[in-house]
Order: structure tokens, then C-alpha cells, then sequence
């Protein structure tokens, strides 16, 4: 095979950690012999325009995290139809000044048991109504010559129970059974019950599922047709390596490393987080910075911070480039319950500390429901008990609590631990849909408030923000998937509404609810791409603004200081600024005249000093 410098010199970096690793988890010299030369082969298969990619982000290993960096994460069929329908709006994504879109899973399904697609029945073939993996190489290219990122969703801890080797294993072939888990009587997979949690109580019981045409249970942890794979066997290993690195050479250019916590079983365990999962990321992002460095992993772990951080790896043996900062969107959610932002400050000044590599995303909410895994220690101190408290979030966010003008659902309502889930769009979270379905004039100017104050407090957050595609417009909840009995078990649909184009006209019209969501992030945005303040190299930290219900954020930089204010409350609040000095009120363009600020009930100020 031909020797390419650039490759050898990136492989000799890393080779003896990898090879480590791999012997450590494997000892198969000859498996990690194939894994080496399918990474050569996918290197010498990459294109001459990814590779200059490459070349220009290792120049700048940071670029993942700079301030242009926003997210949009959209669903292409809500969004345009199908693949180049989305390269037709991608003038749309530009003026929302999106810098990265997450294709939300694209790879073929099988309706009906698609969980939103994470459930791959291919991973080279595109569903078909979506378009081609041709199409989705184009629509990278053309996001490319426009400066926009691409991630997509890597489903590695299962696949469907269509996927090739699922019904090759089913017909009894030895070899694909072997890479998944087997079992001919129910008492291993007991054993298991008696440790692992379940993730989908209601809508998916039970962690394995019975298989009466070979007689044998196969592990699903979430749905009964998605078979988690076996990461003891190198074979599955190796595989969705190539799956991955087929993806890189398709430009994508950031991978979101699907349930990642989940990927390696250990009967006695909760299988969750287990080292091997650790190894098997590392070896994931030495293989990546090998054959293609300009691609970044972003984990998606949804757990508690202590859960989460590892993930990053070390700065000297990194993991993930990026997580998400799901906690800290939970517990926003709680402040707005609460009207109290005591918990919140606590958990952002945690991620605070962190070593300023670790990247979060920051979101309000995604395609998933919102658990409220919260610091009940805390709360327990503060006499919130766990229970009743998920309880009263629910209450609130179902808008079955008194005063809310919240709308939603409960998702994964377990009658044994009590713990659903909710779902709803951040509109209608604030109370955009009920004040418009009440036609309520002052509600709705209450509810506009609050949805742009949480949007600015994200902003103004260390690491990336995160839209999920619609929320630019306020877009609320879809109730018609109730009508869809595909989807009608899953509540998670009420907030992955088709995009609605006729709503997003109103972004022009003066006065319109879109316009002045549209408008107003607009403006965050841009400051933001501007001001090197709201960038990655700013410090950041929170101040105690001396009233529980308002949030105080600051950012420093280069001698300059950004103030966040943000009340969390139904009442206006007279806050003094934290330093004495000449305030500039950033997003207003004027100057403000003393030592303290008035803010309406969900008001929020970025002053410049
Ligand atoms: C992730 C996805 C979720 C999906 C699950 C199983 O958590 O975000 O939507 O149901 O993985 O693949």
C-alpha cells in the first residue's frame, strides 16, 4: 500500500496508545491489524478538499469552539422534504446564522419501528425519501463553500432488528449472533435486570425481549427493535469504526456519538459508563485525528455532571470535543418553575470551573424529552424532595399548576419510580401557545419576555449554543402526531413538529410574535460572532445579584467586563450592577445612567462596561 506522510506521521503519534488500548480490550493482533489498514485505505479515500479541511483545522484545533459556532439542529423531512431541499434553505440557516446543522437520523429505517431513526436498518444507504448518500455528500459540499459545519447522529450502541446482521442473527448464523447478545434461557438476562435501570419504563419495559423464532432473548435496552450491539467483539468494533470513518469521508464534520454511556455490558453492572466505554471513545478519537482530523465527536450523555465530565477525557488523552450541558438545561427549566435561581447558579458555576477545553453545548431543549435529573441533594436540603418535586415540574410544565402558562406532556410516566419525563417545545414552555390560544395580548408579551431572556442567558453561558430548528420562531407544540399511529406512543413528537414555512414568512412582519423572537435572536447572534467577549477565550463566571430570583452572569475579557442579568420572576426587580463603573447597555446601544437597573418580570439586560 502506498505510504503517505501525513497519514504515517499522524498514525506514529498515536499508534502505540492505540494499539494499547485495542490489545487491552481485544488482544487480536489480527483485527487490529485490519483496523489499521481500512484506516489507511479510508485516508487514501478521503478527497482532496476534506483533506485540505483537515489541514486547515489542525491548524486551528480549537475552531469547534469559536464564537461564530451555533447550532441548528432540524429534522430534514420537517425541515425541506428531503436532502437537497434542505440545500435549498440553506439561505434560511445562514440568516439564522447557524454555523453547524444537525441532520437529525437520515440512515434507512424501518417505519413504524424508526424510533426518529435511531434505529439504522443500513448505515451506507440514506432513507429514501430522504435522498441519497450522494445528496448528502452534495449538501455537505455546498454547507462547506458557505462556512456551515455538518454533524450527524452515529447510532453505535445498536441497530435495528433489520439491519443485515439482526437478521442474519436471527436466522441463527452463530457469527451475527455473536454481535449482539444472545441468550437461550431467561436467567442471564435476570441477572441483568436485577442492575440495569430501563430507559423507556412505559413505552419500552425491560432491557431485553424474547425472540420465539430462534428461541433465545436479545438485549434492547430502548426499544425492542433496537438490538444493542456487543463491544466485546473486536468484529463490531472494527465495523462501525468503517461506519464512521465512511461518514467522515462524506464531509461530515461532526459525529454525536449516539447513548455513548451505554455502549459496553457487564452482567452485575448498571451497564452505564463503564470503563470500556471510555476506552472505546478514546480509541474513536485517535482513530478520527488519524484519517480525519477536521472531524470533531460530540458525546451525547445525558447524565449528571460527575457522569458527564469524564467524557472529555484528559487534556493530554481527550475524548469527546463536545458534550451536551444537560443539566444545566434541566435545572434552567427548574429555575423557571421555581422562580428561583439559587440550584442554577450552583450548577453553572461547577461547569465554570472546568478546564476551559471542555466544551458544552448549550440548549434549551432537543428532539428528547427534558428528565429532571437535578442535584437532589441539594434540593433535599432546601426541602424539595425528589419525588413530589418531579412531580411539581410536571404539574408546572403540563400547565396543571396554578399560575403556569406552560404547555405540554409527560413522557415515560413510570407508576414505580414516579419519574415521567416531559415534552414540549421552548414556546410553548414559556407560554407562546397558551397566550395565543387564549388570544391573551399582555400574556403573550410575558411569555415573548421570557423566551428571549432564556435564549440571551444561553447566549451569554460558557460553550456553544444550540436552536433546535424552530424555536428561532417561536414555534410551538404539534399535536397531530396522535393522529399517526407510528407515533402516537411517543409523546417526544408533540416537540419535533414540521418546520412551518408559513409561520417563518411572519420573521419579516413587523410586531409579529416571529418577528420579534426572530429578530431579537437575531441581534444576540450577531453580537455574538462580533463581540470577542461572548467568545470562547472570555472567563466566565456567575455573581450573586443579591435577589434569588434573578441570574447574574458575567464574561471578562481583555479588560472589559459583559454583565448578564436575567429575572427569572413574575415581579420587576431593581438589581445593582456587581462592579461600579460606566455601563453600556449592550443590545439597547445606550447608555445606562446608574449604579443599578430596573427589569420587568422576565427582563433581561447584557450590559457593556
Ligand atoms: C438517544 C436519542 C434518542 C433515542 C435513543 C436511542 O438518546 O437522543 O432520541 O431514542 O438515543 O437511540
Amino acid at each position: 500500500m502506498k505510504i503517505n506522510k501525513e497519514f504515517e506521521t499522524r498514525f506514529a503519534k498515536h499508534e502505540e496508545e492505540l494499539r494499547w488500548l485495542y490489545m487491552e480490550l481485544y488482544n487480536n493482533g489480527s483485527m487490529y491489524a485490519e483496523l489499521c489498514d481500512q484506516m489507511r485505505e479510508f485516508y487514501q479515500k478521503r478527497r482532496t478538499d476534506l483533506k485540505a479541511r483537515d489541514r486547515e483545522k489542525s491548524k486551528n484545533p480549537k475552531w469547534y469552539r469559536n464564537n461564530r459556532m451555533l447550532g441548528m439542529m432540524l429534522y430534514i423531512d420537517n425541515f425541506a422534504g428531503n436532502l437537497k431541499g434542505v440545500r435549498e434553505k440553506l439561505d434560511y440557516v445562514e440568516e439564522c446564522n447557524a454555523s453547524f446543522i444537525h441532520l437529525m437520523p437520515f440512515l434507512d429505517t424501518v417505519e413504524g419501528k424508526s424510533d426518529g431513526g435511531y434505529a439504522v436498518a443500513d448505515f451506507r444507504k440514506v432513507r429514501p425519501d430522504l435522498g441519497t448518500m450522494e445528496d448528502l455528500a452534495d449538501l455537505a459540499r455546498e454547507c462547506h463553500d458557505r462556512g456551515i459545519d455538518v454533524c450527524m447522529d452515529f447510532v453505535m450502541n445498536h441497530t435495528s432488528d433489520e439491519h443485515e446482521w439482526a437478521r442474519r442473527a436471527l436466522a441463527g448464523e452463530g457469527e451475527y449472533m455473536s454481535r449482539y447478545f444472545f441468550y437461550d434461557n431467561p436467567q442471564i438476562p435476570q441477572e441483568f435486570e436485577r442492575t440495569v435501570p430501563q430507559v423507556f419504563p412505559t413505552t419500552a419495559p425491560g432491557n431485553f425481549t424474547w425472540l420465539p423464532q430462534i428461541g433465545h432473548y436479545v438485549m434492547t435496552s430502548f426499544y425492542p427493535y433496537q438490538w444493542d450491539l456487543n463491544y466485546a467483539n473486536p468484529r463490531v468494533f472494527n465495523e462501525m469504526m468503517y461506519n464512521f470513518l465512511f461518514f467522515a469521508n462524506q464531509g461530515m464534520d461532526i459525529i454525536r456519538i449516539d447513548a455513548v454511556p451505554y455502549i459496553w455490558k457487564e452482567l452485575g453492572t448498571s451497564c452505564r459508563n463503564l470503563k470500556q466505554v471510555h476506552t472505546i471513545v478514546r480509541m474513536m478519537r485517535m482513530i478520527g485525528e488519524i484519517v480525519c482530523p477536521a472531524v470533531a465527536l460530540l458525546g451525547e450523555v445525558v447524565m449528571e455532571p460527575a457522569k458527564v465530565v469524564p467524557y472529555f477525557g484528559t487534556v493530554e488523552k481527550p475524548e469527546c470535543h463536545m458534550l451536551y450541558n444537560v443539566t444545566t438545561m434541566a435545572t434552567t427549566w427548574h429555575s423557571v418553575a421555581v422562580q428561583g435561581t439559587k440550584l442554577l447558579k450552583q450548577q453553572l458555576d461547577i461547569v465554570n470551573q472546568l478546564p476551559e477545553e471542555y466544551t458544552f453545548l448549550n440548549y434549551l431543549r432537543c428532539h428528547d424529552d427534558i428528565g429532571w435529573g437535578l442535584d437532589y441533594g441539594t434540593l433535599s436540603s432546601w426541602q424539595m424532595k425528589e419525588v413530589p418535586h418531579k412531580r411539581f415540574l410536571n404539574d408546572y410544565f403540563t400547565g396543571n399548576f396554578p399560575g403556569s402558562e406552560s404547555r405540554g406532556e409527560l413522557y415515560n410516566d413510570d407508576p414505580v419510580t414516579m419519574d415521567a419525563r416531559f415534552c414540549g417545545t421552548a414556546a410553548s414552555m414559556c407560554g407562546i401557545e397558551s397566550a395565543g390560544f387564549e388570544g391573551d395580548a399582555a400574556k403573550m408579551e410575558k411569555a415573548i419576555r421570557k423566551d428571549l431572556m432564556l435564549h440571551a442567558y444561553m447566549f451569554l453561558q460558557r460553550g456553544l449554543p444550540m436552536i433546535y430548528s424552530g424555536d428561532e420562531i417561536g414555534q410551538v407544540n404539534d399535536y397531530s402526531y396522535k393522529e399517526d399511529p407510528r407515533k402516537r406512543e411517543d409523546s417526544r413528537y408533540i416537540h419535533r413538529g414540521a418546520f412551518r414555512w408559513d409561520l417563518a414568512e411572519q420573521r419579516k412582519k413587523k410586531g409579529t410574535v416571529e418577528a420579534r423572537i426572530f429578530q431579537a435572536l437575531h441581534q444576540m447572534e450577531e453580537l455574538r460572532k462580533k463581540e470577542a467577549i461572548l467568545g470562547p477565550d472570555a472567563q466566565v463566571c456567575t455573581w450573586d445579584t443579591g435577589d434569588d430570583g434573578v441570574l447574574g452572569l458575567m464574561r471578562k475579557y481583555e479588560g472589559k467586563t459583559l454583565v448578564g442579568i436575567f429575572n427569572f420572576t413574575d415581579w420587576e426587580k431593581e438589581i445593582y450592577f456587581p462592579e461600579p463603573g460606566e455601563y453600556q447597555d449592550l443590545l439597547e446601544k445606550k447608555r445606562l445612567e446608574k449604579d443599578r437597573v430596573k427589569l420587568p418580570q422576565f427582563g433581561f439586560l447584557w450590559a457593556l462596561k
